[in-house]
């Protein structure tokens, strides 16, 4: 008998790559990570000792995939919190003179603790009086230790270049945070509070009945591989994770890509409309179904295909536009599912085109170096 399986594989789980290994491990994940901030986990305990209403504003800043979790928390805190909320790069926000002081809150994202243009806001904001919290995935790393609080994400060891889990995880816990705030603000009632972060809890299964349709999405997938330029639309949360969905696909799949929230096509970027180019379009806003659905007949009428994600999806499909459905879900927490989809397809385009998915060439997992 010979062995058939090597070390490397083994640590894959028997997946080809890390990066498909981390998208299946988002249930255990997020069961996990929600655990940590609701009962007395210890994320739990930090979230409670932070007094919310010291503060005017938040400002969130982190780089990358980190910054469009980021971007999503802006919309759930300012529905949830009514607060004012900034996300700012990292990299502009430490050389802008930012307008802080002890009456802002700077929340910093950071799945490794250590990029240096994360780390570099962060010491910025402390100088200039604010307070700060950070998410971090790696425990002790440098954002860690040195912000004033810090909650974890119990993503465990990311090794694809390209962010998944740890992404997700950082989702669940802003969410999270966003309601705890809401609470300490007067702007929810405990009845909501509950049912909020029971829909919250939710998630995890959902996650799993979404991955179960892996096939769908790989065959779909599979015909994408020769588009010269993929869009990604949305309105409203649905634009803040389309944001996502571009840096992943353009991350592992080297095809030229952006993310525009919808009623912007106009402004400029629907010129580059033409045969050849597929637009994904995210729908989990049911009062702006109207509005994206609008966006994606403009598209189509100049030649581009369409693929439709959402969970408020009223189509019919045809050899223009195809459609993904999600699970239903308050609309807040709804890029925690179409993430995964976006996460799958980006996968399997680089996939199909035989690319290093788990290393991307130019790319590193930590960027510690200005
Ligand atoms: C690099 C990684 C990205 C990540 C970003 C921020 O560019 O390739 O996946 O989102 O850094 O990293 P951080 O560790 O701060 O979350």
């Amino acid at each position: 008998e010979t062995i058939t399986w090597s070390f490397d594989s083994a640590e894959k789980g028997g997946y080809p790559h890390f990066m498909l290994k981390e998208i299946m491990e988002q249930p255990k994940v997020l069961k996990d990570t929600i655990q940590s901030a609701i009962n007395n986990g210890d994320n739990k305990k930090v979230i409670d000792n932070l007094d919310i209403t010291r503060f005017n504003k938040i400002v969130i800043t982190a780089c990358g995939s980190a910054y469009n979790a980021g971007v999503v928390a802006k919309y759930v805190f300012e529905r949830l919190c009514r607060i004012l909320v900034e996300v700012e790069l990292a990299s502009e926000f430490r050389y802008k003179d930012a307008i802080i002081d002890e009456k802002t809150l700077v929340i910093l994202i950071s799945q490794s603790g250590e990029t240096a243009d994360t780390i570099a806001a962060m010491r910025e904001a402390k100088v200039k009086g604010a307070v700060t919290l950070s998410i971090v995935n790696v425990v002790g790393s440098t954002i860690a230790k040195e912000a004033d609080f810090c909650i974890y994400t119990a993503a465990g060891p990311e090794i694809a270049v390209a962010t998944t889990k740890a992404f997700s995880a950082q989702l669940v816990l802003l969410y999270i945070l966003a309601v705890g705030f809401a609470v300490k603000l007067g702007k929810i009632s405990g009845e909501q509070e509950q049912e909020l972060l029971s829909q919250i809890a939710a998630l995890p299964a959902k996650l799993s009945a979404l991955l179960t349709q892996v096939d769908m999405i790989q065959k779909y997938a599979s015909t994408c591989v020769g588009y010269k330029s993929i869009f990604f639309i949305g309105r409203n949360i649905d634009y803040a994770i389309a944001l996502e969905g571009s840096l992943k696909l353009k991350e592992i799949s080297y095809i030229h890509s952006e993310a525009y929230a919808g009623g912007e096509l106009k402004h400029g970027t629907i010129s580059l409309i033409e045969e050849n180019t597929l637009v994904v379009a995210i729908s989990n806003c049911k009062q702006l179904f109207g509005k994206i659905m609008s966006n994606v007949e403009q598209v189509i009428s100049r030649g581009a295909k369409v693929l439709l994600i959402g969970n408020c999806l009223d189509v019919e499909q045809n050899d223009k536009l195809s459609s993904i459905s999600l699970p239903e879900s308050n609309e807040l927490f709804s890029p925690s599912l179409s993430v995964i989809v976006l996460q799958l397809f980006s996968y399997y385009v680089a996939a199909n085109k035989g690319l290093d998915i788990d290393k991307p060439r130019n790319l590193a997992k930590s960027v510690t170096v200005e």
